[in-house]
């Protein structure tokens, strides 16, 4: 049988018995495979890593070193609050590493969506093969691949946490989330005891930012992409759309067009806001937004987001649209 392929005598976990009898049995699986030895594990503080990680600090306690890398393509003050989440439990087992410049100068100038992937999927090699150089006894690198980013990178896009990491680390890949679901993977966290509000965070794509930031990232417009995002997630928040939405980021293209500010020409970005409800990811369909919302967001990005002219909002559902960009 293709060791990709989600076997299907497997239960969908669909209550809180079958999540726990999953978590019992990953553990052992874990310790099987683990042994003594140390285990890194890149946390973005995603739910996928964020569930892994507190999976194998169940099963191997100490033995697990967790990795933040800030490639500099996180959300407004996204660092502070995964270090502060995990910093009581993991310890001196929690490194943090601001590699934000030299992901920057990687990718300047590159517009292909697949490349960007690439450059920012090999630099993550680089950094954690750096960080396990360090550190003593590392023979396992933990992922919190799931099954989407196993049927996708066969598929349409490259996602970066797939494929080619084993054999250039030159560690045994640790997945013990990989043939779940997204909806598995939250009922999985609650049942490791993770709180609500972090079970229940939007998926984040590992290249960040970047798949939001079309085309060649700038410095200027990044920020724009990371202050609408701000703002979108502070009112959504407000408006208990958060609860609702199961995922919502702003776009920035590089295309400017003309706008007029306190009686002056402009020339600017657009700010596109997405707001998808899904189960798994492999479809989509917009949430209504109420037009009060929406217009509350633009009088806010118009306001106080540099660079930029109009608020758009995309109406696409996956098939048809993929739910991010790029
Ligand atoms: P798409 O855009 O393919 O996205 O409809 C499906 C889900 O996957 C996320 N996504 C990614 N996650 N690496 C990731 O880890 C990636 O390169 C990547 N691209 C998309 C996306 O945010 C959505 O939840």
């Amino acid at each position: 049988m293709n060791e990709n392929v989600r076997n299907p005598k497997m239960l969908r976990i669909n209550s809180k018995p079958l999540a726990e009898a999953f978590v019992e049995e990953q553990i052992e699986k874990i310790k099987e495979q683990v042994k003594d030895g140390r285990v890194l594990l890149g946390l973005s503080g995603g739910v996928d890593s964020s569930v892994c990680a507190a999976l194998l600090a169940k099963a191997i306690s100490d033995k697990l070193v967790c990795v933040h890398v800030n490639h500099g393509l996180l959300r407004k003050n996204e660092s502070e609050e995964v270090l502060g989440f995990f910093k009581n439990d993991l310890k001196d087992n929690l490194i943090y590493v601001d590699a934000s410049n030299e992901f920057l100068d990687a990718l300047k100038g590159v517009t292909d969506p697949e490349k960007k992937r690439k450059i920012i999927g090999e630099l993550f090699i680089k950094v954690f093969k750096r960080e396990a150089q360090k550190l003593e006894g590392i023979s396992f690198l933990a992922q919190g691949t799931i099954y989407s980013d196993v049927l996708e990178s066969q598929g349409v896009k490259a996602h970066h946490n797939v494929g080619g990491l084993p054999s250039e680390l030159g560690f045994e890949l640790v997945e013990p989330i990989k043939f779940l679901y997204k909806d598995e993977v939250r009922q999985v966290g609650e049942a490791l005891g993770l709180p609500h509000k972090m079970v229940h965070r939007q998926p984040f794509p590992g290249p960040g930012l970047s798949v939001r930031c079309i085309g060649a990232i700038t410095k200027d417009r990044l920020e724009a992409v990371r202050e609408s995002d701000a703002i979108l997630r502070e009112e959504f928040a407000l408006a208990g759309l958060d609860k609702k939405v199961w995922q919502y980021f702003t776009v920035v293209p590089p295309i400017k067009s003309t706008g007029i500010k306190k009686g002056k020409r402009t020339f600017e970005w657009p700010v596109i806001i997405r707001a998808v409800n899904s189960v798994d990811a492999v479809t989509a369909t917009i949430e209504k937004i109420p037009y009060e919302i929406l217009e509350k967001i633009r009088d806010r990005i118009l306001a106080e987001v540099k660079g930029v002219n109009r608020v758009l909002y995309d109406l696409s559902n996956k098939p048809g649209a993929t739910i991010e960009w790029e």
